[in-house]
This record gives C-alpha cells, sequence and structure tokens, in this order.
C-alpha cells in the first residue's frame, strides 16, 4: 500500500515536471556552477570593457593615468597590464564554460535516452506491443536529439544571463540611467517577440508529429522489401514517402521562417533601443565622455548577450514539443511497468485455468470463461479456426497479459505472483516467426542469456535436430546468421527457436505453430522433437496440422473465445464436429 502510495507520487512529480525540468534532471548542480563561471566571465568582460575605455580616453587626454575606482589611479601600462589580464581570465572562463556545457548536453542526451529505453523494457508486453513499429527508434534518436538542443540553449541562456547581469551590474556602478534604460530594452524586447516564441512552439509540435508520421511510415516501407517487388508497387510507395516528405518540409519550412525571423526582428529593435538609449542619456546631462562611451560600449555588448538570450529562448520553445512526447512516453512506459510477482517458483506441476476471460477492447472479451488443466508431461494440442483466441491464450499462460477475470494457477499460486526470471526459466515460447539477431548460431540460441555454456547450447540444438545442420555449415555454431536469418531456411530458423527455447531445460514449453510454415522434412523433425520431450516437460502447442497433432495427449478445441472441446484426440473425434471436419479436410480420417 505504501510501496503503490510512493510509486503514485514519484508518477505524479515526474507527470507534473515542466519540460525543461525534465531535461535538466538532477543536472542543476552543473547548471548552476555553469552559471557562476559565466557570470565570473561576465564581470571579466565588462571590467575589460570599461578600463580599456578609460585607457582610450587617458590616452587621447594624455593623462598619463587611468581613474578606475574612486581616487585609485593607475598608469597607462599598468592599466594595458590589467586588460591583459581581464582578456586571458575572460579566455579561460569561456573556454571552462564551454567545456562544461558540452559535457552536460552530452550527459542530458545520454541520461534521457537510458530513462527511456529502461522504462520502455521494463514496461508490459501489453504496452510494448501497442508501440507502432519504428517509434521506439524514433524517440531515442530525434526526439532525445531535442533534449540537447534544448540543454544546449539552455546553457547559452544561462550563459548570455550571467553575461547580462554582470554588465548590468556595472553599468549601474558607472551610470544608473543608462542602466535602467538597459533593463528596460531588453525586457521590452523578450515581451514584444512573446507572441513570435509561441508561434515557434506550436510550429514546432507540428514537426515533432510530422516526424514521428515519417519515420514510422519509413519503416513500414523498410519492413515491407518483398511485397513491394512482389505486387509491384514500388511507385505507390515512393508517392507515400514523397508525400510524407514533403509534408514534413513544409511544416520544418514554416517552423523555421518563425524561428528564423526572431533574430533580424530582435536586431532591428535592439538598434532602435540603443538609439533611445543614447538619447536619454544624453538629455539626462549627468554623464562624463568617458563613462557614456563605456555605457555605448557595454549596452552594443548587453544587446548582443539580449539577442543569444532571446535566440536561446526561441529554440527552447521549438525543441519543446518534443520533450512533452517524451515525458507522454516515459510515463507510459513507467505507468505500465512489468509487474513481478517475486515469489520463487517450484516445480510447475499441474497448470490450471479457471474460469478466465480477457478482452484486448473494453466491452469485447475474445476469450470468455476458459476453465482447463493440464498435468505434468502432458502434450496439449490447441486447434480452433482462426482469429478464435488460441494465440491470446498462451499470451495469458505466458503471463504476459493478465486476464481480466479468472485464475491461472501453478500449484495453488497464481502465476501473477510468481517470480518473473524464473517463471520465463521454466516456462518457455516458440513463436510462429522467428526472430533472430545479429550474430552466431550459437548467439542466436543463447539469445543474451551469457550463463548459458557451449555444452547447453550443443545440447538444445540436438534436442530440436538442427546439430547436424550446424555441422554441415564450414564455421558450424559460429556461422553468422545476418539480418532477418538471411543464411537459414525457415526450416533451421524454427528449430532454431526450439533450441532457443529448450537451452535452459524448462519445465514447460509453448509453441504457437511452429509447423506453419516448414515442409514435411522439417515439420517431421519437430515433431520427432516434441515426442522426444514427452519425458522432459509440459508442451502445449498451436497447430493448425493436423498431423502435428497425433503426438498429442489431449487436444482443445477455441472458437469464438469459448473452449468448446477439451479431450483425447480419439474421443475429441467423435464429439466435436470442427475437429472432425478438420480431420477430415486434412485427410487424416
Ligand atoms: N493486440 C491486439 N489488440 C486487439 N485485438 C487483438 C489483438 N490481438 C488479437 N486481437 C483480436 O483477438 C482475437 C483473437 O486473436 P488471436 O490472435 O488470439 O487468434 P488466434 O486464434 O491465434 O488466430 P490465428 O489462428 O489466426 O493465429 C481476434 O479477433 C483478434 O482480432
Ligand atoms: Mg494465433
Amino acid at each position: 500500500m505504501q510501496v503503490s502510495a510512493r510509486r503514485a507520487r514519484g508518477a505524479t512529480a515526474e507527470r507534473s515536471d515542466t519540460p525543461l525540468q525534465f531535461v535538466v534532471h538532477g543536472r542543476r548542480p552543473a547548471l548552476v556552477g555553469l552559471a557562476f563561471t559565466a557570470f565570473a566571465g561576465g564581470i571579466a568582460e565588462a571590467l575589460f570593457l570599461v578600463t580599456v575605455t578609460r585607457a582610450a580616453f587617458a590616452i587621447t587626454d594624455r593623462k598619463g593615468r587611468v581613474g578606475i575606482v574612486a581616487d585609485r589611479y593607475l598608469s597607462v601600462h599598468q592599466t594595458l597590464l590589467l586588460a591583459l589580464g581581464l582578456v586571458l581570465l575572460r579566455v579561460a572562463l569561456a573556454a571552462w564554460s564551454s567545456v562544461q556545457s558540452a559535457n552536460l548536453t552530452a550527459n542530458v542526451i545520454a541520461d534521457v535516452r537510458h530513462r527511456l529505453s529502461s522504462a520502455f523494457l521494463d514496461s508490459s508486453w501489453e504496452i510494448q506491443q501497442a508501440q507502432r513499429a519504428g517509434s521506439l527508434q524514433e524517440l531515442l534518436t530525434t526526439y532525445s536529439g531535442q533534449t540537447s538542443a534544448i540543454m544546449q540553449s539552455l546553457s547559452l541562456a544561462v550563459l548570455a544571463s550571467a553575461n547580462l547581469v554582470a554588465l548590468l551590474g556595472l553599468s549601474i556602478a558607472v551610470d544608473p540611467v543608462g542602466a535602467l534604460v538597459l533593463v528596460l530594452s531588453v525586457g521590452i524586447l523578450g515581451a514584444l517577440l512573446r507572441p513570435l516564441r509561441a508561434v515557434v512552439r506550436r510550429r514546432g509540435a507540428l514537426v515533432s508529429a510530422a516526424g514521428m508520421e515519417f519515420a514510422t511510415s519509413l519503416n513500414e516501407v523498410s519492413e515491407l522489401g518483398l511485397e513491394l517487388h512482389v505486387f509491384h508497387v514500388q511507385d505507390q510507395a515512393r508517392r507515400r514517402v514523397g508525400t510524407l516528405i514533403e509534408e514534413f518540409r513544409v511544416k520544418v519550412a514554416r517552423f523555421q521562417i518563425a524561428a528564423g525571423l526572431a533574430t533580424p526582428i530582435y536586431v532591428g529593435l535592439a538598434y532602435l533601443a540603443l538609439l533611445g538609449a543614447l538619447a536619454v542619456v544624453a538629455e539626462s546631462k549627468v554623464t562624463s565622455l568617458t563613462s557614456l562611451g563605456a555605457v555605448m560600449l557595454v549596452m552594443l555588448r548587453s544587446l548582443s548577450y539580449g539577442q543569444a538570450l532571446q535566440g536561446s529562448y526561441t529554440s527552447m520553445a521549438g525543441s519543446i514539443p518534443a520533450i512533452e512526447v517524451l515525458q507522454t512516453q516515459l510515463q507510459l512506459f513507467s505507468d505500465g511497468k512489468r509487474h513481478d510477482g517475486g515469489v520463487a517458483v517450484s516445480e510447475i506441476g499441474e497448470l490450471r485455468v479457471e474460469n478466465v476471460s480477457f478482452s484486448y477492447v473494453a466491452g469485447q472479451e475474445v476469450l470468455h470463461d476458459i476453465s482447463f488443466a493440464v498435468d505434468p508431461h502432458e502434450i496439449v494440442g490447441i486447434v480452433g479456426p482462426s482469429g478464435g483466441g488460441k494465440s491470446t491464450l498462451v499470451q495469458l499462460l505466458l503471463g504476459l497479459r493478465d486476464p481480466q477475470r479468472g485464475r491461472i494457477l501453478v500449484g495453488e499460486r497464481d502465476i501473477s505472483e510468481l517470480d518473473k526470471t524464473e517463471w520465463a526459466r521454466k516456462v518457455t515460447f516458440v513463436p510462429q516467426t522467428a526472430h533472430l539477431i545479429a550474430g552466431s548460431i550459437a548467439d542466436n540460441i543463447r539469445f543474451l542469456r551469457d550463463d548459458v555454456s557451449h555444452a547447453d547450447v550443443e545440447r538444445a540444438a540436438r534436442l530440436a535436430h538442427l546439430h547436424d545442420d550446424i555441422m554441415g555449415f564450414p564455421e558450424g555454431y559460429d556461422r553468422p546468421v545476418g539480418e532477418h536469418g538471411g543464411h537459414l531456411s525457415g526450416g533451421q530458423q524454427q528449430r532454431l527457436c526450439i533450441a532457443r527455447a529448450l537451452v535452459e531445460s524448462p519445465e514447460m514449453m509453448i509453441l504457437d505453430e511452429p509447423t506453419s510454415a516448414l515442409d514435411v522434412r522439417s515439420e517431421h523433425l519437430v515433431r520427432t522433437t516434441l515426442l522426444g520431450l514427452k519425458d522432459r516437460m509440459t508442451v502445449i502447442v498451436i497447430a493448425h496440422r493436423l498431423s502435428t497433432l497425433d503426438i498429442c495427449d489431449r487436444i482443445m478445441v477455441i472458437q469464438s473465445g469459448e473452449m468448446i472441446g477439451y479431450d483425447t484426440p480419439e474421443r475429441l473425434a467423435a464429439t466435436s464436429d470442427f475437429f472432425r471436419e478438420a480431420l477430415e479436410l486434412s485427410g487424416l480420417r
């Protein structure tokens, strides 16, 4: 209870973070350090400007001494040396700021990538499966890249503000009236550009949405290589991609125009402000020529820092929509965190499904009130028309989704209470389509589980009747499988997936149509494998091919989300119309 309350508070805190807080995330001390360095640099620069103007006037007046503070004087040489020292200090501080800012930017982008990828990997299958293909890549590349853009702008804004404050302090000391004008003009300029920043932000949001659409559609096209050729629709695909590129271009251009307008507008206004300030300072009559020169220099510099400040503001406004998307996604992944019951799993033994119902969309049940039990070391086949709910049932048995009603029990424990890692070791899965990773055959059988030995890999390959095929390759287990398993046949890939599932000696293996894409010989090999496993583990196999089903002890018929039969093949042939019809169609009976 306490834990969930804390989690809820944490989640709310994350949700209520502003985009800037989200990006800064624990790096405030670094940012403050940067501000201090910049402030010190700004003071050094301002002092340099004043010293130089005072020295210039002293030189032209041939005074030989320069007034620095109150009634303290330095010789021209001493003043020039002081100015040189200030320049060196300024350069050192600026260089230090650049290094800090570069590190900050790189760290922030890596940080967001860590947070997002971890949250994604920790989220449930339900959440992951609902993501559009290619969207995670886009979030981790372009969108996360925007955090570095924000951080860069933020560092620039901090630098510019710190410098502005330093210059302002100085101009207050030199000429309070000039300083007032300076504050007013920078403030008014910022306010005048506010509506433009709102436009930039709106257009930034459109660019960000169009970018995601573009990336995911492109991902779809790149996955469709074979179908595009077979259906000869490359021209149509090109047109679709072309339209997306154009739509994206228009949005980017509109965004760039708004963002680009900010600088010329600012510069124009800044020069007007400068003229105004000159007029005010001239009218105030309290200013000596020396301090007037210094004020003008300081003002020019201030206005250019003001320009940097508003430039970074505008570019932040453009990047913020992408950050908001990152925040929403991160929240979605954290809210959908995979639940781990944590209870140790003893032996699996009997598996009992009690009154289970499940729906993907509220009110539309795809499984209704299913109950059955599977004995240890039994081979159970699941058959039924397409869309009946077989794969959904398997996802529930694997603990990938939770039923809305009913329970799935191992011993007396609901499987949702169990430790996920142990459960995944004891209950494995062979999907319908093989997903291979870049690497060797051994890497693919091991599948990221580093503690699996080569002996285990070979034992699993033998069980899956893949070992002889592998020994036929010159590189053996080191043979690279290439992208999308390019160097292995469909049957070999399927058997590799079986070996992958067997490598940690599970107690139960679930297969979703493992033979549907296989030739007769490969299918025969898979059947032999399953039969060979009979004494070692429980097997649940979805199969359309009824020839796979004659090795099953019991067969379950799932139709329109209902379990309409669960019996031995012989008895089912007598009682289930669907099963009898299917047997007749496949020519087996
Ligand atoms: N991720 C999902 N979101 C929403 N509905 C889904 C999802 N996956 C499946 N469905 C729906 O649930 C129902 C059952 O699908 P399921 O994949 O379990 O059927 P199946 O029996 O495995 O079919 P097949 O033999 O064709 O593989 C179908 O109506 C399907 O449209
Ligand atoms: Mg299915």
